[in-house]
C-alpha cells in the first residue's frame, strides 16, 4: 500500500483473526465522520498521513555481524501544530500499527487541545535482546535517517513501548550533534539533566488516575469505594497502579507479559514494585497468588485498566470482562467489535486519547519549558496536568450526554472536529 491510498480493512483470516489496530483506528474516525456528516473527500483527507517514512536501519552488533531492522515514522496530521508521537521498539512494529497510533497521536491532541498534530514512530526490534551499545546505535541511526523530517517545529518524539528516557536522550543528542547546537525542544520524555520535565514520567498514570476519578464521580463514587485490576506493568501500568492504590482503591491485580498476581485484599504497591525492581517481572510475588494474564481481563472489579498493548479487549474477552469502568490507559486495547460488546453490557470505557492524554500533555509542558528555557515546579505541573485532564474529560462527557453517544464517540467527534476545523480555516493548497 503507498502513502496516500486509501487504507482497505483486510479481509478476515479465520485461521489468523489479529485485528489490525489500523483498522480500529479507521472503524473509529468513520463512526465520527458519520456523526459529523461529513463528506467523502473530508474523510479521505482526515484517514491518511500527510506523511510516512520508512527507513532501514543497519545495526552493527557487539559481535560484529550486521543486521537490517525496519523503521517507520508517520505524521498522520500536522494541521494543529507540529506532529507529536511517541518511538516505538518491538519486534511486530509495522507501518499499519504506526499509522494507527499516528492517527490516535492527532485525535488525542485535539481532545486535550494542543497545538499538535499527531506522529508515532517504531523500529521493529525487540529491546531486550539488544546490549545498550546496540540499542544506542540503532537509535541514532534512526534519527539520523529522519533528520528533514523531525525537529521542534516539524516532529517531536517521546518514550513508547521498549523506548525510555535514555532513549530520547540519545535522539535528542543525534539531532543536537547534527544541526550544530543543542535543541532540547526536538524530543520530550527526556531525563531532567538534559532539559525534561519534572512530572512527566508519571504523567500518563496520573493522567488515567484523573480520568477514572472523573467517571467515577459521574457515578457518584470514588476511589476509595472500588476495586481495580492493571493489566501491564510498565511505564504506564506501574505508575497507574500505584496512583490508583494512592487514592485509596484496592488494586487487586495486575500483569505484566510474564503473568499476573492477584490479593483479594489488595496489592502491598510498595513490596510489589520492590519485588519488580529485583526480578523485572510481577510473577513470583510472594505476598500475592498468581494468576493468568487473560483472567485479569475478566475479573470482578470495579474498574479495569489495561495499560499494555492493542487488541486485548475483542470480541471474546470483552464477553467475559466483569468490571464496570474500563480506563484505557493503552493505546487501542479494545477493537471495534470489543468496543460494541462492552457497550451493549453497559460498561463504561474512557477510551484511550482521553484517558491516557496525560502523557502528551506533560510532554507539551515540557517543550513549552524546552522552548522558553525556564523550568516549572512540580507542582504547577500537576495542578496544570489535573486542570487539563479534568476539562478534556467534561468537554467529553458533555457531549457525549447532550448526544446520547459513548464517551469514545465523543472524543472522537470533538478530536476530528477539531482537526477539520483547521482544515478547514486554513484551505487548501494551492
Ligand atoms: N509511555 C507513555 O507515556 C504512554 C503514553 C500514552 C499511551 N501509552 C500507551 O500505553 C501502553 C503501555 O506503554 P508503556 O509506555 O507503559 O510501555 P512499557 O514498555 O513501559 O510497558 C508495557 C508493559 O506491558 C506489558 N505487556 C506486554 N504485553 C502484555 C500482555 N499481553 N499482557 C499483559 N501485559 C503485557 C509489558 O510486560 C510491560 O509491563 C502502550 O499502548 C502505549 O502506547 C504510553
Amino acid at each position: 500500500m503507498t502513502a496516500l491510498e486509501p487504507h482497505t480493512p483486510a479481509a478476515p483470516d479465520p485461521t489468523h483473526p489479529r485485528v489490525s489496530p489500523l483498522d480500529t483506528a479507521q472503524d473509529q474516525l468513520s463512526s465520527a465522520v458519520r456523526l459529523l456528516g461529513y463528506d467523502e473527500g473530508l474523510h479521505r483527507m482526515l484517514a491518511t498521513p500527510r506523511r510516512e517514512m520508512h527507513v532501514a536501519v543497519p545495526l552493527r552488533r557487539d559481535d560484529g555481524s550486521i543486521e537490517l531492522l525496519a523503521g517507520y515514522r508517520v505524521q498522520h496530521n500536522i494541521s494543529r501544530g507540529p506532529g507529536k508521537g511517541g518511538l516505538r521498539y518491538a519486534p511486530g512494529v509495522d507501518i499499519d500499527e504506526v499509522r494507527a497510533l499516528a492517527m490516535w497521536m492527532t485525535w488525542k491532541c485535539a481532545v486535550a487541545d494542543l497545538p499538535y498534530g499527531g506522529a508515532k514512530g517504531g523500529v521493529a526490534i525487540d529491546p531486550r535482546g539488544y546490549s545498550q551499545a546496540e540499542l544506542e546505535r540503532v537509535t541514532r541511526r534512526y534519527t539520523s535517517e529522519l533528520m528533514p523530517l523531525i525537529g521542534p517545529g516539524q516532529d517531536i518524539m517521546a518514550p513508547d513501548v521498549g523506548t525510555t528516557e535514555q532513549t530520547m536522550s540519545w535522539v535528542m543528542d543525534t539531532y543536537s550533534v547534527n544541526t550544530g547546537f543543542t535543541t532540547p525542544a526536538v524530543v520530550t520524555g527526556k531525563p531532567l539533566a538534559v532539559g525534561g520535565s519534572l512530572g512527566r514520567a508519571t504523567a500518563t498514570s496520573r493522567g488515567v488516575v484523573h480520568a477514572a476519578e472523573a467517571a467515577l464521580a459521574e457515578a457518584g463514587t470514588g476511589l476509595p469505594e472500588v476495586t481495580c485490576a492493571v493489566q501491564g506493568f510498565g511505564k504506564v501500568g506501574s505508575h497507574a497502579a500505584r496512583f490508583l492504590a494512592d487514592g485509596g482503591a484496592r488494586v487487586v491485580a495486575v500483569s505484566d507479559e510474564n503473568g499476573g498476581v492477584q490479593a483479594a485484599e489488595g496489592l502491598d504497591m510498595a513490596a510489589l514494585q520492590r519485588h519488580v525492581a529485583e526480578t523485572g517481572t510481577v510473577v513470583g510475588f510472594a505476598q500475592a497468588d498468581p494468576i493468568a494474564g487473560d483472567e485479569l481481563l475478566a475479573l470482578d472489579v470495579d474498574v479495569l485498566v489495561p495499560a499494555a498493548v492493542e487488541n486485548v479487549l475483542d470480541a471474546d474477552t470483552a464477553t467475559r470482562v466483569k468490571a464496570r469502568w474500563v480506563v484505557e490507559g493503552a493505546n487501542g486495547p479494545t477493537t471495534s467489535e470489543g468496543d460494541r460488546v462492552l457497550a451493549e453490557r453497559g460498561i463504561t470505557v474512557v477510551p484511550d486519547i482521553l484517558a491516557n492524554a496525560g502523557g502528551v500533555v506533560v510532554s507539551y509542558f515540557e517543550w513549552v519549558q524546552a522552548n522558553q528555557a525556564y523550568w516549572w515546579t512540580e507542582a504547577e505541573i500537576a495542578e496544570k496536568l489535573a486542570h487539563r485532564m479534568r476539562t478534556a474529560y467534561q468537554a467529553v462527557a458533555t457531549r457525549a450526554r447532550a448526544d446520547g453517544i459513548s464517551l469514545r464517540d465523543a472524543a472522537l467527534v470533538i478530536g476530528v472536529s477539531r482537526v477539520a476545523e483547521a482544515h478547514q480555516l486554513r484551505g487548501l493548497y494551492p
